[in-house]
């Protein structure tokens, strides 16, 4: 059985994933030093999958620590790379934080990876490399705008050492850029757990709808959209996690493809924001309590995937609806409230 390390296993996509790998007959162990997330997470994915999750936690961008865990598992065969910072507005007030956390890291199990000889290395990238594209939908091949966050710059810069570090090794690698991942798992046992006042759209939608927080806003409805609001490509954080599964049954089963491939995953659909917001409506039968403010500084205006490479070539197809993203992530939000005294062991504040 193949043994993959999960950099962020505790986070919301690294959770989600490691339910995945097991579900799909692979050996896992994680990394997280539970800077930014809740260790509370993998008793989830353990009572899901049934399976016990090793979990190192090491901050990466301490090398020594990093190079213990390999020498501890000489038999991994694959890693999979979440974990970073990941605030687009905190990363434009603390942008050395985000440089030194996500770069250092990267480089760190980089350095491994050639040391160990490891044969994949799959790429938690994300469409804010795109920057604000100059038409819609992008393909893989869109050329890269300016970035609109440090946060957006490390990823670019993560690409690009990835791709020069692969002409050098006989390592295969696989960038995956996530549009907007958002649901919870359909069991209500994993989900997404922002630390502080949310900054992503479905977490502050059911943080309202639920009271935690007061009311929230919309961030401008003057661009040019059909109904104002931004266009985004929502897509569920199970469609997400799968593709990575997917992703290391192609390298595993096609020794042949190129050293470093990259792939969009999203939908294919633009949904706008108030359309989010309509839909979460009418999933959970709540009004929400919104009011329009100012545009947020740095958000692109429209943008959603051309998903056609990852169907054709990694043979994935995203199962989730709109509906299904709100529906989860609202019984998810419910669970957090009933069962707060269980989540109520906050990771570390935003530092
Ligand atoms: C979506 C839309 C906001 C909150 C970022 C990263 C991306 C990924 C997801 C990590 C925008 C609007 C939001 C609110 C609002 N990060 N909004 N009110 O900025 O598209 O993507 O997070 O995986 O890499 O770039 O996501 O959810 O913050 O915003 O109106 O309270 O919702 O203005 O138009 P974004 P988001």
């Amino acid at each position: 059985m193949a043994k993959i390390l999960v950099t962020g296993g505790s986070g919301y996509i690294g959770s989600h994933t490691l339910v995945d790998l097991i579900g799909n007959g692979y050996e896992v162990i994680s990394v997280d030093n539970n800077s930014r997330s809740n260790p509370i997470i993998l008793e989830g994915v353990e009572k899901i999958t049934g399976s016990k999750i090793k979990n190192y936690k090491v901050d990466l961008c301490n090398y020594d620590d990093t190079f213990a865990i390999f020498q501890e598992n000489a038999d991994i065969e694959g890693i999979i790379h979440f974990a970073a910072y990941k605030a687009v507005g905190e990363s434009v007030e603390l942008p050395l934080m985000y440089f030194e956390n996500n770069l250092v890291s990267l480089i760190n199990l980089l350095k491994c990876v050639q040391e160990f000889k490891i044969p994949y290395f799959v790429f938690s990238s994300s469409c804010t490399v795109y920057g604000n594209p100059d038409e819609t939908p992008v393909t893989e091949s869109t050329p890269l705008k300016q970035a609109e966050s440090p946060y957006g710059y490390t990823k670019q810069i993560s690409e690009q050492i990835i791709n020069s570090f692969a002409k050098t090794t006989n390592t295969r690698f696989i960038l995956l850029r996530y549009f907007n991942p958002v649901g919870a798992h359909p069991t209500t046992l994993i989900g997404e757990m922002p630390i502080g006042k949310p900054q992503n759209l479905v977490p502050a939608i059911t943080q309202t709808a639920i009271g935690k927080l007061p009311i929230m806003t919309v961030f401008g409805n003057d661009y040019e959209t059909r109904d104002g609001s931004c266009v985004r490509d929502f897509i569920h954080v199970c469609d997400i996690a799968h593709a990575h599964t997917l992703s290391l049954d192609q390298l595993k089963s096609n020794p042949e493809t190129a050293s470093c491939q990259v792939f969009n995953l999203g939908t294919g659909k633009g949904i706008t924001v108030l359309e989010a917001i309509a839909a979460f409506e009418k999933v959970s039968g709540h009004t929400l309590n919104y009011i329009i403010g100012p545009r947020r500084d740095g958000d692109v205006i429209s943008i959603y995937a051309n998903n056609s490479a990852a169907r054709q070539i990694l043979n994935w197809n995203p199962q989730y609806s709109l509906d299904d993203m709100m529906g989860t992530a609202w019984r998810w939000e419910k669970r957090l409230k009933t069962d707060e005294k269980i989540f109520n062991g906050k990771p570390a504040e935003l530092n």
